[in-house]
């Protein structure tokens, strides 16, 4: 994809989770609207690939080995973004899920999926405010999900925390809207990344599918038709990020292809 758009000429993005998937379709989408953005991901090597596609392209990028549930790794992250200019739109895309029915969920690994998609998000945001707000000028566009609204029992836990990111949302958009700060988060119905095949591999069959067959069974419930792409969200996480989403604030957005309308 040529680099060269307009709309984020002079932004600074960071995209956590952008090694692969819909991180990596947002980070790349940025850098084409003009962002300069920071590759942000645990996986160290597919970060650096997407950022050399994005410098390949024609585009400023820089990778950096973050866990978001790792507080000097946030700060090293954000720190990365000043360097480039400063921090206009934080992408919170990092996250994981266990397969686990309700009777089975531990301690420790509700602790785990918590760390990485309620408090590296929430701590994410909080370490991007003081750049975001010395600018007076931020997007903050937070990844749900639709099991935050949908029940699937053996994804208990994930999609308590992805509900618990629509809580976050809105306490950040409240707080910050005066400031010139918006806050948003998408909500993902089925996309077609590597979480699918975990899902359909491990999810399924603990409530009844085949394996591999729940990601097929899911899509024939939505209305157009067809599973989505990382990129059907990158073009949805762009808009949040432009001038024209200035007005929207503390929006749960679905991007399903109706599976679930709001
Ligand atoms: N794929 C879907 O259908 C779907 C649906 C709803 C929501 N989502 C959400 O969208 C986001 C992206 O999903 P995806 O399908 O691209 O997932 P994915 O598993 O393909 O990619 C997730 C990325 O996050 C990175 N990551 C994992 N733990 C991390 C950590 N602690 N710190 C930093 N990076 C970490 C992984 O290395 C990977 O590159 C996730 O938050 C996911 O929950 C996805």
């Amino acid at each position: 994809m040529p680099i060269g758009g307009e709309a984020l000429a002079g932004r600074v993005a960071l995209v956590t989770g952008a090694g692969r998937g819909i991180g990596a379709a947002v980070a790349m989408r940025l850098a084409s609207d003009g962002a300069k953005v920071v590759v942000g991901d645990i996986d160290a090597a597919a970060a650096g690939t997407v950022a050399e596609r994005i410098g390949k392209a024609g585009g400023t990028a820089a990778a950096m080995r973050m866990d978001v549930a790792d507080a000097g790794d946030r700060e090293r992250a954000v720190e990365a973004a000043a360097k480039l200019g400063g921090l206009h739109v934080l992408v919170n895309a990092a996250g994981i899920l266990i397969a686990e029915l309700p009777q089975d969920v531990t301690p420790a690994s509700w602790a785990k999926v918590f760390a990485v998609n309620v408090e590296g998000l929430f701590f994410t945001c909080q370490a991007a405010l003081p750049l975001m707000r010395g600018q007076k000028h931020g997007r903050i566009i937070n990844f749900s999900s639709t099991g935050a609204k949908l029940g699937t029992a053996a994804l208990i836990s994930y999609n308590a925390s992805k509900s618990a990111v629509l809580a976050i949302t809105r306490g950040f958009a409240t707080q910050f809207g005066r400031e010139g700060i918006t806050a948003n988060s998408v909500l993902p119905g089925i996309i077609d990344t590597s979480m699918w095949e975990v899902i359909n591999a491990e999810v399924g069959p603990m409530i009844g599918f085949a394996p591999g067959t729940m990601m097929e069974d899911r899509v024939g419930r939505i209305p157009v038709g067809r599973a989505g792409v990382p990129d059907d969200v990158a073009a949805v996480v762009a808009f949040l990020a432009s001038e024209g989403a200035a007005y929207v604030n503390g929006q749960s957005i679905n991007v399903c292809g109706g599976l679930l309308m709001s």
